[in-house]
């Protein structure tokens, strides 16, 4: 792909006023645009903000700095994206509004144009059939912060041209982005097998075996940067809850997703995390987040069923073939900053000990959300090595 295309970002929030800094900073000419057009001359104004201080703290020149920012112009009109090579929507999470506007954009930009989306939880192949092009339509799946996580799930949807998510890869690459092919499948690979950070931790304090600042500092001592709590709050709990809830409903009702009361309450009274200074925990007058100290053996038994879940997922991703065992490491340590990929993680003991780990929480609770992957099953009996 032509490293002077011209690059179309839609939508100025979170998502695509990073995507949009990102493409201008690897050189492209970018055009900007947001149904609301003040999103788009906040999102200039705040990318003002972030380059300055870029430049004050030496990672780049001024010149550099104004370079980028001229780079993106804004646009008023959708028409203004003809021309454009590569369009990224990153507008509302809604599958009705993304699919009028794929269809709408196939009447303004060049038949070759390549159109992407940022969704993070609805089907890509269902976007793509609103255009009667589906086959440049691809999933480009950034983390936020999109300048600063390095991970970019590719994503093809069923009539996708095969060629696509290797020139997209080859872009991301050249972006400086850590670009991973994925099968369409609910979370795509970060998403779903991320779910029982969160998910199993509130079992864990539904059940009263721990409070969450115990269930935070154990997690934190297995070398995750943030406690699921903390993590929650700062991610918003609408949000994750909703993601939860997305993906429960996109494999069927599958119990292992299921998601909890506890999280639906938090959403129901408004707590829901920094943004509105109380989460799970209060953020008011800078109110830090309490520490615990946990006992060692309390703290080995939430990490191991954490992680056992989450090794179980890891595994059940690849056993589903969602992406490469080395492609769902590198996801999970550069979109949300694992300390280790969880397939090389289920190596370091054995696939054997994390299928009795889960064995054990079956038996004991007689539940199917336990049940192992057939492939960690198959790795035990086989004493085989996922990575
Ligand atoms: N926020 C995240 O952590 C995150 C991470 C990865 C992917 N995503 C995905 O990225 C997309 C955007 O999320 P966000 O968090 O940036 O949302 P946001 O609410 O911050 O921004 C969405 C923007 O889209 C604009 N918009 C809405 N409908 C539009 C339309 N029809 N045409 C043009 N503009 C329109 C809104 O005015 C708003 O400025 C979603 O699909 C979301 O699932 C979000």
């Amino acid at each position: 792909m032509d490293p002077s295309l011209k690059i179309a970002v839609i939508g100025a929030g979170t998502m695509g006023s990073g995507i949009a800094q990102v493409a201008a900073q690897a050189g492209h000419d970018v055009v900007l645009y947001d149904a609301r057009r003040e999103a788009v001359d906040q999102a200039l104004a705040m990318l003002r903000k972030t380059l300055d201080k870029l430049v004050e703290k030496g990672k780049l020149s001024p010149d550099e700095a104004s370079g980028i920012h001229g780079r993106i112009a804004p646009a008023s009109d959708l028409k203004e994206l003809a021309g454009t090579g590569l369009v990224i929507e990153a507008i509302i999470e809604d599958l009705g509004i993304k699919k009028k506007l794929f269809a709408d954009l196939e009447g303004i930009v060049a038949p070759e144009a390549v159109l992407a989306t940022n969704t993070s939880s609805l089907s890509v192949t269902a976007i793509a059939a609103a255009c009667a092009n589906p086959e440049r339509v691809v999933g480009l799946h950034f983390f936020n912060p999109a300048p600063l996580l390095p991970l970019v799930e590719l994503v093809p949807g069923l009539a996708t041209d095969s060629a696509l998510p290797h020139r997209m890869a080859a872009l991301m690459s050249a972006w400086k982005k850590v670009p991973v092919i994925c099968k369409d499948t609910p979370g795509f690979i970060v998403n779903r097998v991320a779910r029982p950070f969160y998910g199993e931790s509130i079992r864990i304090f539904e059940e009263g075996i721990a409070d969450m600042p115990t269930i935070d500092a154990a997690l934190k001592g297995a070398g995750f940067r943030m406690g699921p709590f903390e993590l929650m709050d700062l991610i918003g709990n609408d949000i994750n809850f909703t993601v939860t809830k997305t993906v429960w409903e996109a494999f069927f009702f599958d119990p292992r997703y299921r998601p909890s009361f506890t999280q639906q309450r938090q959403v129901e009274s408004g707590r829901l995390g920094r943004k509105t200074g109380r989460g799970y925990y209060s953020y008011a007058d800078g109110a830090a987040t309490p520490l615990a100290s946990v006992e060692p053996a309390l703290a080995a038994s939430i990490v191991e069923r954490v992680l056992a879940m989450l090794i179980n997922e890891a595994a059940d991703a690849l056993f589903w073939a969602v992406a490469r065992a080395e492609d769902i490491d590198l996801a999970m340590t550069k979109g949300v900053n694992y300390p280790k990929g969880l397939l090389a993680w289920a190596d370091e003991q054995g696939a054997a000990h994390w299928h009795t780990v889960l064995q054990r929480l079956q038996a004991a609770y007689g539940e199917d959300r336990y049940r192992p992957s057939p492939l960690l099953a198959r790795m035990a009996a086989q004493d085989g090595r996922f990575i």
